[in-house]
């Protein structure tokens, strides 16, 4: 249905230069409809073709795509392999051994380098002492730490032994570290005595235990621990082990355990807009197989890039584009252990000076904090920093607003680098939407076209396609290799959420709203049509923080809604009504700070409402129903022009409006 934007150069597009282009992996944008084309006419053909060319196989497959039973979809069923052996193994073998694998800048600026063979080694090391714990293949391992070679490390020896890995994010609380230890039914947890962000040290080691204290039916009998920053931490004999203690007597040799394609490489939690967190499974050869072709096709990685993606390991960006794809490609990645703000904002800058970074993937909210503070302290702008290494650029986690996008590609990119938009989810496990940097003609605020054997559709609310220039429900098509293969023990919730009836159970629902643009087919992300809020590309389920602030002691009832915010993209706003009479003045300050320090303890700090609002009540429809449409006007500080007429209680919105 696009239209070839290359064929007319416009204004309004930024192109990438002829040398990019020429040396791109996708060179046009007719080598990009021929990708499509041939998708089209022979999906299974297509995918089992790039399946055999760029993932080593211990056994090949048979069958490309069994859908037999939909939505529970089957890639490379038959074939097996090993994600490890991929990711470092082949790069023995192809003359990557003494290439650096991982440059680790710490906090304080300290640099060490991993090449393949001792990032080999290491990991074999690690996955022998988790043998040595009776640790095995389908066993489910979470790894709760800080940013560092250690964290891809454990991923990588759980890879390697087939034990299934769920990384939690090391900002996460107790009470959701325990729920997500719970869910996965976890035999062991790695994680480090402290983690260091932004010159602070911040604990690991004392969450775990607290979060094992909760848990009612505790499988976890072992608990590995690095040592990051060597402060006391209790130590439970039997069950805790240093990392050092436990591996370095190991064998740097241990025979990769060959899973089948289907085997759950890991699970990682996601925000719904109901419930609990849903854990998403993914597979291992489709999900490696799509790690590797976006390596390729969107980061045009080369053997002498130096690539920094900045996303935690504990999401999805810092698994597919940090510990799996970058090595899967033999690539050099820069991991970060810091923030991007300490010891001042032109870190980021300095780093990609420093280690001469060539492509740098990073968040609009951290694009924007990074503007703002460039603005208020000329020190810390891009302009003080050599960054003629760079060569390309991305951005993930939500839509980048046009402002940012051309901050991005003029202070940083000089206007020589294309910058890749790319849209994807936990869901999706790699980009789904995003340029073709060496074809795509970029759009500033466009993701622009599907990635090559994708087939994506806006539609209305029956799962009919919409006519472009008309904005609906964003869908994706066919199974895909990469995507989630169920929600970790809840099949039932895996179809409903994902391939709802209501659009003929056919379609993979991402959650998203979208817009095609008339002329070029592009999308444009229009933000999502549920529940979940997008805090500085975190998704946040408003029932999981409305749960959290209705069990403070002192709250009777709590809504939240989202509310678009210039640096985080949305920011939360709460309305509370407590339990005792609606608080005034100091005291209303006082009891909201507790409320933001209390989900801040129970889920983490980006879950902290922004804003909170006390009412004597909500407004509710007669039914009892909330009406968040109305409290999503009152926190956008607009005027109510909707219907409000199944309103019970309409004095009550006046009440709202006052904000602290
Ligand atoms: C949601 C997924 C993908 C890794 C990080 C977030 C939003 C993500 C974009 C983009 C517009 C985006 C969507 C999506 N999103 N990337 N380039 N443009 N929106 O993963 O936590 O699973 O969140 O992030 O709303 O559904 P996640």
């Amino acid at each position: 249905m696009a239209a070839n934007p290359s064929e007319k150069k416009e204004t309004r597009f930024y192109y990438p230069s002829e040398e990019f282009a020429q040396n791109a992996a996708i060179p046009s944008m007719d080598a990009y409809w021929a990708l499509c084309k041939e998708a089209e006419e022979d999906y299974e053909g297509f995918w089992g073709k790039l399946a055999r060319e760029n993932v080593l196989w211990h056994k090949p497959f048979t069958k490309v795509l069994d859908e037999t039973n939909p939505p529970f979809y089957k890639w490379f069923e038959d074939g097996k392999l090993n994600v490890s052996y991929n990711c470092l193994d082949k790069n023995l073998e192809n003359g990557n051994a003494e290439k650096d694998a991982i440059v680790f800048e710490a906090d304080d600026g300290t640099v060490t380098r991993l090449t393949y063979r001792e990032l080999h080694k290491r990991v074999c090391k690690m996955a022998n002492g988790l043998k040595s714990l009776g640790i095995k293949k389908g066993d489910r391992v979470v790894i709760y730490m800080a940013m560092s070679a250690e964290a891809i490390i454990a991923m990588q020896a759980c890879a390697r032994i087939g034990a299934t890995h769920s990384v939690v994010f090391g900002g996460f609380s107790a009470p959701s570290l325990a729920e997500r230890i719970e869910n996965a039914g976890a035999v062991a947890v790695i994680t480090a005595d402290e983690q260091v962000r932004g010159g602070r040290y911040l604990p690991l080691k004392a969450i775990v235990d607290d979060a094992l204290a909760m848990i009612d039916d505790n499988k976890v009998k072992n608990v590995i621990i690095y040592q990051r920053t060597g402060n006391e931490i209790n130590f439970v004999k039997g069950r805790d082990h240093w990392k050092h203690e436990l591996t370095d007597s190991q064998s740097d040799v241990c025979e990769p355990e060959w899973v089948d394609a289907e085997h759950p490489l890991f699970i990682l939690y996601t925000s719904g807009s109901t419930g609990n967190p849903k854990g998403a499974q993914h597979s291992s050869g489709g999900y490696l197989l799509w790690a590797i072709m976006t390596m390729r096709w969107t980061f045009d990685i080369k053997p002498d890039d130096i690539f920094w993606c900045t996303a935690d390991v504990g999401w999805i960006t810092g698994h597919t584009y940090n510990a799996y794809g970058p090595l899967a490609v033999g690539g050099t990645i820069v991991l970060f252990e810091g923030v991007p703000t300490f010891p001042h904002a032109g870190r980021f800058w300095e780093m990609i000076d420093k280690h001469k970074v060539t492509i740098f993937y990073t968040a609009p909210t951290a694009i924007r904090s990074l503007i703002k503070a460039s603005t208020e302290d000329t020190m810390v702008a891009p302009e003080n920093y050599d960054l003629s290494s760079l060569r390309l650029l991305g951005s993930v986690g939500e839509p980048i607003n046009p402002e940012a996008w051309l901050w991005f590609y003029k202070h940083i990119g000089k206007e020589r680098c294309p910058i890749v938009d790319t849209f994807w989810q936990t869901e999706t496990g790699g980009h789904v939407i995003a340029p073709m940097p060496g074809a795509t003609p970029l759009v500033p605020g466009s993701c622009t076209l599907p990635l090559p054997g994708l087939s994506i559709s806006v539609v209305d609310e029956t799962g009919q396609e919409l006519p472009n220039g008309q904005g609906g429900i964003l869908v994706i098509n066919r199974p895909w290799p990469s995507m989630i293969r169920t929600v970790w023990g809840n099949d039932e919730r895996y179809k409903t959420h994902y391939w709802p009836e209501e659009l003929g159970g056919r379609l993979y629902q991402a959650g998203d709203g979208a817009i095609r643009d008339p002329q070029t087919g592009y999308f444009t992300i229009t933000g999502r049509i549920d529940d979940v809020l997008n805090v500085s590309g975190h998704a946040l389920g408003t029932m999981e923080v409305e749960s959290v602030l209705s069990a403070h002691p002192m709250v009777a009832e709590a809504a939240v809604v989202g509310k678009p915010d210039d640096l985080t993209g949305e920011s939360i706003c709460a309305f509370v009504i407590l339990k005792k009479e609606l608080p005034e003045g100091e005291n209303a300050k006082d009891v909201a700070a507790d409320l933001r320090k209390w989900v801040s303890r129970e889920i983490s700090p980006i879950a902290r409402p922004k804003e909170i609002r006390f009412g004597a009540n909500l407004p509710k429809t007669r039914s009892g129903k909330i009406m968040r449409r109305l409290l999503r006007v009152i926190a956008r500080g607009e005027e109510i022009t909707q219907d409000i007429s199944t309103l019970e209680n309409p004095a009550i919105l006046d009440q709202l409006k006052k904000s602290l």
